[in-house]
């Protein structure tokens, strides 16, 4: 019964916070949101959303961290590294000399970024690279101050080779230091997909362990978004758990086995 009635007020909550700062959860997944919501309840020692509401009204701040519980940034450098080994093969066979637009899209602290860039930076002649751009955005403003910082703990360059981690990356505070030319193809900025425009002739497109958060019609409306934003032939990469929304699957081909990656087919 108690469980059933925070669960009624769910959508009043995010209605609020949508209301309040604009940050558009009601078509994220329900039971996702409830257990993160559910966190700060535990730790403020309040037993329903009406009293958090409440709370909030009272003490503004606190928008700060339930939006930092919201949006889970875990991540790490070449995250599936047999997603990078594919998209290398991909990369050297198809593009090896074009000038790249690639978007990291939902890229919470960098990692997946600054792995492309290395990727770009290996697989690219130097003259295409010199050129190239990663465009990285996320919703969390402050975990792309983090991002552009560039440095990291040891335990998410678990995946990255030896001889990688020697050529990109320096140590610096006990910590390594993502070096200044994979640094200065990455671009950073903010943007919330679900409530803003996308970007345009994107080649590669990375949109990795974001769509898992939101329901089934917030993943086609975000999916219409990224179809706008690639260019025909251009490649798409999802995360492991993730699919193509239905109504676009016949757009795209798979690449590889199991891997998540597609190619936009070009329209005859
Ligand atoms: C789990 S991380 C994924 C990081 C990386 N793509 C990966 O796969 O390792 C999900 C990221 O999506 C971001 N995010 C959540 N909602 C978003 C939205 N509406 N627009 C843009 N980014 C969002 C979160 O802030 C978080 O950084």
């Amino acid at each position: 019964m108690f469980k059933k009635d925070r669960e009624g007020d769910l959508p009043m909550l995010l209605e609020k916070i949508y209301h309040e700062k604009g940050w558009d959860f009601r078509n994220y997944k329900k039971s996702s949101i409830m257990r993160r919501v559910s966190k700060r309840l535990t730790c403020l020692d309040i037993h329903s959303y009406k009293k958090y509401c409440q709370y909030l009204n009272d003490t503004p701040h606190e928008y700060e961290k339930l939006f930092s519980n919201l949006t889970i940034k875990v991540s790490e450098f070449f995250r599936e590294p047999e997603v990078f080994g594919e998209l290398c093969g991909i990369i050297k066979t198809n593009f090896s000399e074009t000038v790249l637009k690639v978007w990291c899209c939902g890229c919470a602290y960098g990692e997946e970024a600054y792995s492309a860039a290395i990727l770009l930076s290996e697989c690219l002649t130097t003259d295409a690279v010199k050129h190239t751009k990663v465009f990285a955005t996320d919703i969390d403003g402050e975990a792309l101050d983090q991002a552009r910082k560039a440095q990291y703990r040891e335990e998410s360059l678990k995946n990255v080779p030896p001889d990688i981690l020697e050529k990109y990356f320096f140590k610096a505070d006990g910590q390594y230091k993502v070096k200044y030319n994979i640094r200065n193809l990455v671009k950073f900025g903010v943007l919330d997909i679900v409530g803003s425009p996308s970007i345009s002739g994107v080649q590669i497109l990375f949109c990795r362990n974001l769509f898992i958060y939101f329901n089934k019609s917030l993943q086609e409306q975000v999916f219409e978004k990224l179809d706008y934003s690639l260019r025909p032939g251009g490649i798409i990469v999802l995360g492991k758990a993730e699919v193509l929304p239905p109504s676009f699957a016949h757009r795209y081909s798979p690449v590889g086995e199991r891997l998540n990656v597609f190619r936009k087919k070009v329209a005859r």
